[in-house]
């Protein structure tokens, strides 16, 4: 497997063309990074992750994306599993806490491993997303599974209002920690 230089190098001349996201992505692996240290993560892992998380983002799909779940994977999603399918074949990357982190780091899904959570945790409430309570970003060092439930939560309330589709990954997420009586 490629090293975490590498694959920070990799990312880094793929996301220079669009200074924003460049900028996202570091601010991802910082707070992804804190985050992991406060619930003993594997850092080498969640920082591979969130470097590679959005790297597929600009990239013009394949006849192969027909073959997406799209109930699973609504369009603005497909970047996700791209940038997993990018870190699998470009960088030979195959541990699945990395490839499953950067998968669902935007649907989130049921039984998310604490690698997931963080990178799906951080990716939604990096310090420079707007209109993220601060409560969010409070809580998150403390009860991780929490924030994971009120994100949850807020992107399925948001897309609904615009009337844009919700990922069947994002909706079974959420009953899991349902049923787990989360509340917030
Ligand atoms: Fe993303
Ligand atoms: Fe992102």
């Amino acid at each position: 497997m490629v090293s975490l230089e590498q694959i920070r190098q990799r990312a880094v001349s793929i996301l220079e063309a669009d200074p924003k996201r460049l900028r996202h992505t570091q601010s991802v692996v910082a707070f992804a990074l804190s985050l992991g240290a406060a619930h003993h993560a594997d850092l080498d892992k969640v920082e591979a992750a969130c470097w590679l998380h959005d790297v597929a983002k600009n990239r013009v799909p394949s006849p192969d994306d027909e073959t997406f779940d799209a109930d699973a994977w609504p369009e603005a999603t497909h970047h996700a599993r791209h940038a997993a399918i990018f870190a699998r074949t470009e960088l030979g990357i195959t541990d699945p806490d990395i490839l499953d982190a950067i998968t669902y780091h935007t649907t989130g899904r049921p039984g998310m491993s604490l690698i997931e959570k963080i990178v799906f945790v951080a990716d939604h409430i990096e310090p420079h997303r707007k209109g993220v309570p601060e409560k969010f970003r409070m809580l998150a060092h403390e009860q991780l599974d929490v924030v994971v439930w009120l994100i949850l939560k807020r992107n399925i309330a948001y897309l609904e209002a615009h009337k844009r589709p919700v990922s069947r990954l994002t909706r079974e997420a959420y009953d899991e920690y349902e049923y787990m009586g989360g509340n917030g």
